[in-house]
């Protein structure tokens, strides 16, 4: 029997309380135990980006934590965002900028925007690329992406 830690964990603003599997992701914990599953995992090496979510405020990616470590902590998912049927501001923006690409890499840029948006910083558009940089996806030129945090960083 795989022995289980004791962990208590504050997830969108809801405490839990958990006995994890001490190699279990914390990506793993937030889809199969709590059925958080806007946050996705694709490559499970720290490259895709795909299962990034906010740990105390800074963007983490899930796939690279383990669960007994977010003991303690403040996690924020996708799921978090939108309060009832009303969404963020800033998805409000990616919807408006026509930045939202498929359910599995969006949350991801979702999440790792949400932390630019709240650093309060000033950047350019190659910067806004560079620090959206972690997360991965093929299939588009970022373009409305870009534009979508270049609004909400510029207060629009
Ligand atoms: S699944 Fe975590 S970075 Fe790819
Ligand atoms: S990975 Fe989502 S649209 Fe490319």
């Amino acid at each position: 029997m795989i022995e289980t830690v004791p962990i208590l964990v504050t997830v969108n603003g809801t405490r839990h309380v958990l006995d994890v599997e001490p190699r279990m992701h914390a990506a793993d914990l937030l889809r199969g135990m709590l059925g958080l599953t806007g946050t996705h995992v694709g490559c499970e090496q720290g490259v895709c980006g795909m299962c990034t979510i906010l740990l105390d405020g800074t963007a983490v990616k899930g796939c690279l934590l383990l669960a007994p470590q977010l003991d303690g902590c403040e996690v924020e998912t996708v799921e978090g965002l939108a309060t009832g049927e009303e969404l963020a501001p800033l998805q409000r923006a990616f919807k408006e900028a026509h930045a939202l690409q498929c359910g599995f890499c969006t949350p991801g840029f979702l999440m790792a925007a949400t932390a630019l948006e709240r650093s309060g910083r000033r950047l350019t558009r190659e910067e806004i690329r560079e620090e959206l940089s972690g997360v991965l996806c093929r299939c588009t030129g970022y373009e409305g992406i870009v534009r979508a945090v270049e609004r909400r960083l510029t207060g629009g």
